[in-house]
Order: structure tokens, then C-alpha cells, then sequence
């Protein structure tokens, strides 16, 4: 079902939900699964992630092994170039055709992460909400950063790159916390996969319901 084309909605405009969190809260696993889920009630969804695939995403993740190779200034810059070009190639195309789109970060870990590294976060709100669509849902995953970076040193058989140090992630973690945003909704993110997949789902069903995009009935899984 294309969401634009419901007889509900006002306006042909799609939804954008965002999963925040910090590294190691299992976004990436719990974002698949969302959208299978989705696509299996029948929406159309299109899932991305940031930072992005494009040139300023390629710069970013090559910076991810020495982070000292960029500025504060620049390492923000890039990150903001990244999502404007997103916004303009793919969220908003996607929602202007009534799409669901799930992006796996979006501008709160700029937020958290460039404000952990000494930007001051209301600026870096301002700076993302004066290009970029507020998202109807983010679903920030919580677990302690210990936690978190146990994960990624676990589960993805990896060391730890610099944003991914638990001093760092813990600041971040901060910010995270201190987010009141009405969109937001906290999950905790520390049990198994199929626990924090149906934390994530009463949110997303809830929205959809009163987007009149599916209805009461619809209790889909796998
Ligand atoms: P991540 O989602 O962990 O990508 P991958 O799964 O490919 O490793 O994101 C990469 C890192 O980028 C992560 O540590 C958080 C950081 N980041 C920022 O610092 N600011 C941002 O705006 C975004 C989107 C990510």
C-alpha cells in the first residue's frame, strides 16, 4: 500500500521514523526487522541509514580509523553535508511519494555525538531542523554504554574505532538522555532480539493506527 494514496491522510506526505542510539544498541538488526515487518502488513518502506553511502558518507566512514585526521568543525560539516544531501536525493523524494521511510540514525546522533565532541547541541538541533523533515517517530534504543561497546567488540568481532570508546559514548549517552522531543520514544534496547522487536513495534503500530495507515486488527509478524 503506497501510505500517500490512504483517503485519510491530508496531505500526500509519507512517515519518517529514525532509530537513535549509541554504537552497539543493535539499530542496524532492529531496523531490518522493522521493515520486514512493515512489508509484510502490506506498507511500502524504504530503509536507509546514515551517514550515507555518497560522497560525503564515504569521506565520513574513511575518517572512522583516525579521527584526528579531521577537525571538530569539518568532521560536523561533513555530517551535516551528508544529511542535506539525503534529505534532497532520498528522504524527501521518498516521503513526498507517501513512502515509509526508516533511516538507522539521523540528525539526534549529530546531536549527541558532534555535542560529545564540543559542539553545543542546540545549535546542532537548530543547524538539522532548518533542512531536515522532523521525523513522526525516533525510537531511541537505550543500553549502557558499557553494555554497547561490549557488543561491538563482541558480537562484530571488531575493535573499537573512535567514535566507539566507552569514555566518548558515555557523554554521548548523555545527550541522548537529556532529549525530550515528543516524537521520541525510549526502548530499552538490553534484552534479545525479539524482545526489543516488539518494544519497537507497539510504538510504530500505535503511529500507524493513528495515521489511520493500518488498523486495529493488525497484529503482523514474521
Ligand atoms: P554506525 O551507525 O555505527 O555505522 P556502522 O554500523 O556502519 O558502523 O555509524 C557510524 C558512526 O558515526 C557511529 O559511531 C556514530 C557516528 N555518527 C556521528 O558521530 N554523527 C552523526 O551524525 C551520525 C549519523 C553518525
Amino acid at each position: 500500500m503506497n501510505i500517500g494514496e490512504t483517503p485519510h491522510k491530508e496531505k500526500s506526505k509519507g512517515l519518517l521514523i529514525a532509530l537513535e542510539g549509541i554504537d552497539g544498541t543493535g539499530k542496524s538488526t532492529q531496523l531490518a526487522l522493522l521493515a520486514r515487518r512493515l512489508r509484510a502488513a502490506g506498507l511500502e518502506v524504504v530503509a536507509t541509514r546514515e551517514p550515507t553511502d555518497g560522497p560525503y558518507g564515504r569521506q565520513i566512514r574513511a575518517s572512522f580509523a583516525n579521527r584526528a585526521a579531521l577537525s571538530p568543525e569539518e568532521e560536523l560539516r561533513l555530517f551535516i553535508e551528508d544529511r542535506r544531501e539525503h534529505v534532497q536525493t532520498l528522504i524527501g523524494p521518498a516521503l513526498a511519494a507517501g513512502k515509509l521511510v526508516l533511516t538507522d540514525r539521523y540528525y539526534f546522533s549529530t546531536v549527541a555525538y558532534q555535542g560529545a565532541a564540543g559542539h553545543d547541541p542546540a545549535k546542532i538541533l537548530a543547524a538539522n531542523e532548518s533542512f531536515a523533515p522532523r521525523p513522526d517517530l525516533v525510537l531511541l534504543l537505550v543500553v549502557p554504554p558499557q553494555v554497547g561497546v561490549r557488543r561491538v567488540r563482541d558480537f562484530r568481532g571488531e575493535s573499537l574505532n573512535d567514535f566507539e570508546q566507552e569514555d566518548y559514548l558515555t557523554r554521548v549517552a548523555a545527550i541522548f538522555a537529556a532529549f525530550a522531543d515528543p516524537s521520541l520514544v525510549r526502548i530499552d534496547a538490553s534484552g534479545d532480539i525479539e524482545q526489543v522487536g516488539e518494544k519497537i513495534w507497539a510504538p510504530v503500530r500505535a503511529l500507524l493506527i493513528r495515521e489511520k495507515i493500518i488498523s486495529e486488527g493488525v497484529h503482523e509478524r514474521e
